[in-house]
């Protein structure tokens, strides 16, 4: 029997889609989940993920939280480097479940190596002279080029502070257990490293070593988070829409796509799952968007966002349906005080919590959006803790696989991200690439760049 933390309610929908139409989708449901049962499906060595919450060794999971605790006990801060799924879900989980300012955080996890700019280099490295320093270097295949250039720059950086032996033991490499650079210069340097499976891709590795390390250090506990992801895999695996919360979503998403649908926004009442909302992007265009179709991932953050883009969210191009993504208990319940002179006229509100607001907003804009011609559901979260998103990670990962199939792509790889890196590499000289860069570089002529 599991314990449900998360809740999508598909009934807004229904005035769009009579609930025949979903339960219409069990057959495709069915079919989804023997493919990946069966991993008889396209993207088929990719499916490690599925078993993730139940089939982490445990002595893998020991060797994550002891390494988190050295981490913690050595460092004012821990610096992730990576990009895309081994950047994103750590981010997520430690925005959703801890405090809200990095202030507030020991030791601080900063995530660096997800873009190209020297001057997010330069005051990182003048914030950390002082500090006390770990880094964790996290790339599945070794060679992406934007956290290799940040390794660098840091190694750099700690060999100076620590020096080279003192440097070695503060840095600790996550990678792919056989192959690639980060793995043969972890050997050489003698760093820690801890594997990804080679049957998970990035981002479905949240519930890795490349999440679940930094997440150990930020003081969420993993085996938590993973014990409640495992209680939701059987209910995501059932055939039936009714049933299947995941299948269910999936199912939606499909017969939204195939009306004219194409762009999905998840809408956010909550700043701290604002980077869950991004983790949820990636994993979204990452695995549909390819072969001339897939639905447009995009996230809004609300109330903040209804003062901006709202107004086309009401009254814009009705190309979009709408996911609030809510939760529903926060860890605090602040109630509006109450003044004796209403100067401000806000005493009607006097002692309500926030929530108690929020949650107004929430409904009055799920009925605007439906009236102004937005097909809405809801997925509601129990809480802020640990448990609560892995389920909800897990869910995602369910959905998205299963939509991508609905969809009849790949879900598991990206060919499209290569395009623009083997252009940089050409037109960055990286040998091997040579052919490409002298026709890159007349098309760039022609273009006057
Ligand atoms: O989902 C994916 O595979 C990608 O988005 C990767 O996570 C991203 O490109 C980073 O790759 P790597 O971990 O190999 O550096």
């Amino acid at each position: 029997m599991s314990i449900l933390k998360i809740d999508y309610d598909s009934r807004a929908v229904s005035g769009f889609l009579p609930a025949d139409q979903i339960a219409a989708y069990d057959p495709a449901l069915e079919q989804a989940e023997k493919m990946l049962a069966s991993k008889g499906g396209l993207g088929a060595d990719f499916l490690g993920w599925l078993a993730l919450p139940s089939s982490m060794p445990a002595k893998t999971l020991d060797a994550l939280t002891d390494c988190a605790d050295q981490i913690r006990g050595l460092c004012d801060v821990l610096v992730c480097i990576g990009i895309g799924g081994s950047y994103l879900g750590a981010k997520a989980a430690i925005e959703f479940t801890g405090t809200t300012f990095e202030d507030q955080r020991k030791p601080r996890v900063i995530f660096a190596g997800h873009h190209l700019n020297s001057d997010f280099l330069s005051d990182l490295i003048a914030l950390l002279e002082n500090k006390e320093v770990c880094v964790n270097v996290i790339s599945k295949s070794g060679t992406t080029t934007e956290p290799g250039v940040t390794f660098r720059v840091l190694r750099e950086f700690m060999e100076r502070k620590y020096g080279k032996p003192g440097a070695a033991k503060r840095i600790i490499a996550t990678t792919d257990p056989n192959k690639g650079a980060l793995r043969s210069l972890a050997a050489a340097e003698g760093y820690q490293t801890f594997a990804i499976p080679s049957d998970v891709g990035g981002r479905y590795s949240v519930l890795t070593p490349v999440g679940l390390l930094p997440m150990a250090v930020a003081g969420i506990k993993i085996k938590n988070m993973l014990g409640a992801a495992a209680e939701i895999m059987q209910t995501c695996s059932l055939s039936s829409t009714a049933d299947n919360m995941a299948g269910r979503y999936a199912a939606i998403r499909n017969l939204m796509f195939r009306r004219g649908k194409t762009i999905e926004v998840m809408a956010t009442f909550q700043p701290q799952a604002h980077f869950l909302c991004e983790w949820w992007k990636q994993l979204s265009g990452e695995s549909e968007g390819k072969n001339n179709t897939g639905i447009f991932p995009a996230a809004v953050d609300y109330t903040t966002d209804l003062h901006s883009l709202g107004q086309w969210m009401q009254e814009g191009l009705r190309s979009v349906f709408e996911t609030f993504l809510l939760v529903k208990k926060t860890k605090t319940a602040l109630t509006l005080p109450r003044f004796t002179e209403d100067g401000d006229e806000l005493n009607y509100l006097a002692g309500k919590t926030f929530e108690e607001i929020n949650r107004e907003a929430y409904r009055g804009t799920l009925l605007a959006h439906t009236d102004g011609g937005v097909p809405t559901t809801t997925l509601t979260l129990t809480d802020r803790s640990e448990e609560t998103l892995g389920q909800a990670f897990y869910f995602f990962e369910k959905a998205i696989a299963i939509s991508g199939y609905m969809l009849r792509v790949n879900p598991f790889d990206q060919p499209g991200v290569e395009a623009y890196k083997t252009n940089m590499f050409a037109l960055l000289g990286k040998s091997g690439f040579e052919k490409q860069t002298g026709q890159l570089k007349s098309k760039l002529k022609d273009l006057g760049l």
